[in-house]
């Protein structure tokens, strides 16, 4: 008997075949018993206000409506005020047309890159950089470009630019400061060059800020604090600092006209983001004041659980944290980084401790470690113990 032929077409050449992304390749054969200090959320709790928004949901109104697309209005105007805290040097603020609330920023990204990345156009991603630049770059037909960062996973700006020269058409730069998985920031005057370059290529500046909140001891400057709001796309998220990635709520703040297509594409893709979600968003904004400087405790906690469980680690990785809870590590130097990923492996099916690959995230990531600092204390003591001994630390 023949094998039975398959009726499904091929996918489509943007969609190529299943990949996983590399944090879910770590934790695919994990041995039992294994810490992940892998993934990249807030091991915290769900702030109270959140709690009590969707333990209150619907109120007294037991429907549940779609809502409309583009976000309820009352979410709408808490991100615009929210947002126009750090914008914007011409005090014009944040009006509602220049949100797009996203169900996440992951959306946020998607809908902006299917609306303005073109089948052909460049994409520049940063190297290293968050995973899903380049597979949703190819999912447009779009070709991802990397450019270096500086010391530290900083923003290069100069270096950019040079990249933006090579390139023939770009149509999307994109941004992320603080870094995943760098920890690395921007400087205004590196913002408001590269704002400029962008604005002289015509090509679309997206700034990823989702980490922008989870400042250590000095607030990180913003695209939007530098160059108004026309200058690019700023993301912002409820994943990070407002401790609520199930939410799924992000968004993104900009020049309307570019904001336009990327609300067809999200409305397309999701009609509208969920409403208990929306709820409990307008409720974490509404306390922002209070939730963040929580938050923030909450991450210095697990810097200082770092220094005092595994100082080599610290001392390896070298400057003191800025933002954000990545630690970008170094591997032992007796490891060749073309033995990233393995080396990786090894850790985790040997003393039961999972990170990310730096080689995942680019080939400037390949010599590195990304290590969660986000998750459980105790989780993060255990995997700490467990990983410092690979550096005789
Ligand atoms: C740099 C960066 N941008 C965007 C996202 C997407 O976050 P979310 O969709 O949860 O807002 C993440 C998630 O890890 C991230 O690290």
């Amino acid at each position: 008997m023949s094998a039975p032929t398959s009726t499904v077409s091929a996918p489509a050449t943007t969609v190529g075949g299943p990949s996983l992304s590399p944090i879910r390749r770590m934790a695919l054969g994990a041995p039992p018993g294994t810490v992940s200090l892998a993934l990249g959320e807030p091991g915290w709790p769900l702030p109270q206000v959140a709690r009590e928004a969707l333990r209150d949901l619907g109120g007294t109104d037991a429907r549940l409506p779609y809502g409309p697309n583009s976000g309820r209005p009352d979410l709408v105007e808490a991100v615009a005020a929210f947002s126009a805290r750090s914008a914007h040097p011409d005090g014009s603020g944040v009006s509602p047309e220049q949100v797009m609330v996203t169900s996440g920023s992951q959306a946020a990204l998607f809908a902006l890159f299917q609306a303005h990345a073109t089948r052909g156009s460049d994409v520049l991603v940063p190297d290293p950089g968050f995973v899903s630049y380049v597979s949703l770059a190819g999912l447009c037909g779009a070709r991802a470009v990397p450019y270096p960062l500086g010391p530290g996973g900083d923003l290069d700006a100069e270096a950019l630019v040079r990249t933006l020269g090579t390139t023939r058409h770009t149509s999307v730069v994109v941004l992320n400061h603080p870094a995943n998985p760098t920890g690395g920031m921007a400087s205004a005057r590196g913002l408001a060059t590269v704002a400029e370059a962008c604005a002289g290529a015509g090509a679309l500046l997206v700034s990823d800020e989702v980490y922008k909140e989870l400042w250590l001891d000095a607030a990180p400057v913003g695209l939007h604090d530098v160059a108004g709001v026309e200058a690019g796309v700023v993301l912002g998220s409820l994943s990070k600092a407002f401790g609520a990635p199930g939410l799924r709520i992000g968004w993104a703040v900009g020049d309307p006209e570019a904001l336009a297509p990327a609300r067809l594409v999200h409305n397309a893709m999701t009609t509208a983001p969920a409403q208990p979600s929306q709820d409990a968003a307008v409720a974490l904004l509404g306390a922002a004041d209070r939730v963040l400087p929580g938050a923030r405790e909450h991450v210095r906690r697990r810097w200082a659980t770092l220094a005092r469980v595994a100082p080599g680690l610290s001392a390896t990785a070298g400057a003191g944290p800025r933002a954000g809870f990545y630690l970008w590590l170094p591997l032992p130097g007796r490891v060749p980084a073309v033995e990233t990923e393995a080396f990786a492996l090894q850790v985790r099916d040997e003393s039961l401790v999972t990170t990310v690959p730096g080689s995942a995230f680019g080939a400037r990531g390949a010599g590195f470690l990304r290590v969660s600092l986000g998750g459980p204390l105790e989780e993060l003591e255990e995997g700490l113990r467990r990983l410092a001994p690979w550096w005789g630390a």
